[in-house]
């Protein structure tokens, strides 16, 4: 039977957290410029299909949300003194977004799934670090997060599912999480969400 929900295929290496860990200053601030691409990212959804009017609610409420991740990530970087600065760009997310197809309903289709996976690795890697950090404030913060991320991980299938038939949606989803699992296999390991 095909698996119905979002699942990684590869687990996140050992030493990612390492290098977390060895320069958090550095994974904070990209963090935060990731929770702000998130929230941008999204809000890009509700501009590129306003005809998805079933769906635009949650759209607009998931942007706000990361939003509000941002935020809080922008007020732990404030504490420890660090100012906000654009990140390099998301080798991870970027390879990601290349494999989206072009036709009208398979872009619609591979964007919330791509975004779907692009948010489990996230839940994945803040459930790391959360179980890594001594800090209880920043423990808490990074487990909530993991849970909020597993959360959107499931919503952009299900928000998929009110427009798109599942039989176009389970097979691509598979699809994706393997290409994925295959650029997190090769991605370089740096103080950085991906
Ligand atoms: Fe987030
Ligand atoms: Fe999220």
């Amino acid at each position: 039977m095909a698996r119905k929900s979002v699942e990684l295929l590869v687990n996140t290496p050992a030493d990612w957290v390492d290098a977390v860990l060895a320069d958090f200053d550095a994974f904070l601030v990209d963090h935060a410029n990731c929770e702000r691409k998130a929230s941008a990212l999204v809000m890009s959804l509700v501009v590129k299909y306003p005809d998805r009017t079933r769906i635009i609610p949650d759209l607009i409420k998931l942007a706000q949300e990361e939003l509000q991740h941002f935020g809080e990530a922008y007020q732990f970087m404030e504490r420890r003194g660090l100012r906000f600065y654009r990140d390099s760009p998301d080798p991870y997310v970027n390879e990601l977004i290349a494999l989206a197809r072009h036709g009208r309903d398979e872009r619609f289709i591979d964007r919330m799934l791509i975004s779907s996976l692009v948010e489990t690795r996230g839940a994945e890697r803040f459930g790391l670090i959360a179980a890594a950090l001594d800090d209880s404030e920043l423990k808490s913060f990074y487990t909530k997060l993991w849970k909020s991320e597993v959360k959107h991980g499931h919503q952009f299938v299900h928000l998929l599912l009110r427009e798109i038939d599942e039989d176009a949606v389970y097979p691509r989803l598979h699809e994706l999480a393997e290409l994925e699992a295959g650029i997190v296999a090769g991605l370089e390991i740096r103080p950085a969400l991906h």
